[in-house]
């Protein structure tokens, strides 16, 4: 397959290089990093490979075309003379969404309609049609995006956002997106043989993550995406991504991986949510609340998102618990821990001025992720005493 098609993985604001070093892990070097997305050139069977194993973007799209737009008829023009008709088949149903930032075009809806009407008459001539376009097959969600009178034209490739992987059947209040639980675990060093805990786990977002990630299982393995439908990529090249995938998984690696919560219902949960992504009995849940964790073991990775203290009444008892959790840890060096939380006076209260932080979105709230590395390991964990918790 030597099609060649430029994507761009869309990512969360501070995410990007994460994705970029994920799109590079794939194989693409072509790449380059910008705001709030990765763009990359590759072959076809990058859609098929990104949106299954990409686990930190948004989505997948395809790049059409980009140009200039000043004007209704430059949008219309320049659009009309992108090759719409390779990727859009004679009976694809392809609705037009749009976003305009700083631009002389700012009515979106007038932009969309000119941008339908403009491929809708490339379609016809192009696939030699009189009559109107029928829509009924495949879906493809055009999307015009002007930014400082720069178009660009994309068709999503993944569907649903990447981060619905289709293993959530039960959440809490303030459940993590996957993908920002995903690239939590990537921030930290911690390999599949180290212990690994969330004591904060809701709905266990984190520690499924970790355990996808600890047995290399692509994240889309349980799902489907919008461009699986479409006849410009042949069937053989999704086949050969699932079996990639299938191949890549490496089910055997044990893991050491716990989730606890005070909440027993989150608990009953998060079992599900595990059970969904087909990871089985794989993780340790445990109704429990944090201040009775005592790590037993050395080298362990402590990754949590506890809450933040932002609403009424909440924050004393946040404060308590993360002074709570700094004295737990003081008494384990070797532990590296991760917290993600709003709370800005979180290292006074840890008891100690993180090694490094690094600001995150977590949706629209602005948090940093405290980051303590542990005490150099001099010997490899030991796995056989068990988890103690
Ligand atoms: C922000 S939520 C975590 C959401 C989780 N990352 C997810 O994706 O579902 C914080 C969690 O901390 C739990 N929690 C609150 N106080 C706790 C305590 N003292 N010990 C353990 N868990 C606690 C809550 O029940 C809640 O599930």
């Amino acid at each position: 397959m030597s099609k060649k098609v430029t994507l761009i993985a869309t990512a969360a604001m501070g995410l990007e290089a994460i994705v970029g070093k994920e799109v590079k892990a794939l194989g693409y070097e072509d790449i380059q990093i910008e705001n709030g997305r990765v763009v990359f050139e590759a072959d076809v069977s990058a859609i098929p490979r990104a949106n299954l194993w990409l686990r930190t973007a948004d989505r997948v799209k395809l790049l059409v075309g980009k140009f200039k737009a000043t004007s209704f008829d430059e949008l219309f023009e320049n659009t009309k003379a992108l090759p719409w008709e390779t990727f859009i088949e004679e009976d694809g149903e392809f609705p037009v969404v749009g976003k305009s930032v700083k631009s002389k075009l700012y009515s979106v809806p007038d932009c969309q309609s000119i941008v339908k009407k403009a491929i809708v008459e490339r379609l016809k001539v192009k696939h030699g049609i009189d009559s109107w376009l029928k829509e009924t097959g495949a879906f493809y969600r055009v999307e015009v995006a002007i930014h400082k009178d720069e178009a660009l034209l994309t068709i999503d490739t993944s569907g649903s956002g990447l981060h619905k992987r289709g293993y959530r059947v039960g959440q809490g209040e303030a459940p993590l997106k996957e993908t920002l639980a995903a690239a939590l675990v990537q921030i930290t060093n911690w390999t599949p043989d180290q212990p690994f805990v969330d004591p904060f786990c809701g709905s266990g977002t984190i520690a499924i993550e970790a355990a996808l990630i600890g047995q290399n299982i692509a994240p889309g393995f349980n799902r489907e995406f919008a461009s699986e439908n479409w006849s410009f990529i042949p069937q053989k090249v999704w086949d050969d991504a699932f079996q990639e995938a299938e191949d890549s998984a490496n089910y055997d690696q044990p893991l050491q991986i716990f989730g606890s919560d005070i909440d027993p219902d989150l608990i009953e949960i998060a079992k599900k949510n595990a059970m969904e992504a087909g990871l089985g009995e794989l993780i340790t849940w445990k109704q429990m609340q944090m201040s009775d964790f005592k790590p037993k073991q050395e080298n362990g990775y402590l990754v949590s998102n506890p809450p933040y203290g932002e609403r009424m009444g909440e924050r004393e008892e946040v404060e308590d618990m993360y002074r709570n959790l700094g004295t737990i840890m003081r008494d384990h060096p070797s532990w590296s821990v991760y917290i993600l939380t709003s709370h800005e006076g979180f290292e006074k209260l840890y008891g100690k001025p993180a090694t490094k932080k690094r600001k995150l979105f977590n949706g629209f709230i602005k948090t940093d992720y405290y980051q303590y590395f542990g005490r150099k390991p001099k010997s490899k964990p030991d796995n056989g005493k068990g988890f103690g918790f």
